[in-house]
């Protein structure tokens, strides 16, 4: 974990090096820099900069603390945007909270913003969120309902997108997903979908979704059903006769 140190820290830390005798910046083991990648998103430096280690701070614990002072869907998107560890938010044009009506019945959590979602702010915006948009018009339900029991609640598993929409890494994950829990917690609803992979990952800690879709699961007790990713039946077509059978599933058991 690197630190941004204002310019009095940073001076002050120096200053303590040099008290001990630190005359150069050298680390503990040579790096050969000719063959070292260049770091994403940092310019290249021919000199060994000085890294300041803080392992004192664990993103997950700050996370967990976040997320608990957050008493309301507003203060957790506050507390989201400040978050200072995940290191896409840098790389990210928007942070993205979520969408649709916050007292729906129905909660959908997908993975990450993709291009669309970085560039408008909004989770599934793009042409799996359109598609999104259709499956649920299909059962009557939709993310501008008014009325709860037709509404939709949005969000993802990361508020950031990742750099080529790679799929975030366990580190991300874990740090962001107090966040996801407080959100689910503080909105409420009676029944999640879990979209894809990275969802079920996250709140499920498995994957496999083409076992798992169909299944219904529990998470943080209410029932929890993960469905195929509307960006892999763009790929797979023929896999909507699937999603198809969830979104009854669904439409069933909002109607007992
Ligand atoms: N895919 C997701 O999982 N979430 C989005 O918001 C957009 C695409
Ligand atoms: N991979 C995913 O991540 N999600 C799907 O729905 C299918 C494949």
């Amino acid at each position: 974990m690197e630190l941004q140190l204002d310019y009095h820290t940073a001076l002050a830390w120096l200053e303590w090096q040099v008290e001990l005798g630190a005359d150069e910046a050298i680390g503990e083991s040579p790096v050969d820099r000719f063959s070292a990648p260049e770091p994403v998103g940092a310019a290249a430096s021919p000199v060994a900069a000085p890294v300041v280690k803080a392992d004192e701070v664990d993103p997950v614990v700050e996370a967990r603390l976040a997320a608990k002072r957050a008493d309301s869907l507003e203060a957790l998107r506050a507390e989201m945007e400040a978050f200072p560890h995940c290191d896409l938010r840098r790389g990210a044009r928007s942070f993205v909270f979520s969408d649709g009506n916050p007292a729906a019945r129905l909660m959908i959590v997908g993975e990450a913003p993709g291009r669309d979602e970085d560039i408008q702010g909004k989770p599934f915006v793009g042409r799996a969120g359109q598609l999104l948009d259709r499956m649920f018009d299909a059962i009557g339900m939709g993310r501008a309902h008014s009325d709860a029991a037709q509404a939709l609640y949005i969000t993802n598993i990361l508020p950031w997108r990742p750099p080529q929409n790679r799929d975030p890494s366990p580190a991300e994950m874990a740090m962001m997903l107090p966040f996801v829990t407080r959100h689910i917690e503080l909105a409420a609803p009676e029944i999640v979908v879990l979209m894809g992979n990275i969802s079920c990952d996250g709140l499920l800690g498995r994957r496999g979704i083409t076992r798992l879709r169909g299944q219904w699961q529990e998470v943080q007790g209410r029932p929890a059903l993960p469905m195929f990713h509307p960006a892999y039946l763009l790929r797979q077509p023929a896999k909507k006769r699937e999603t198809w059978a969830d979104l009854l599933a669904l439409k069933a058991r909002l109607a007992r």
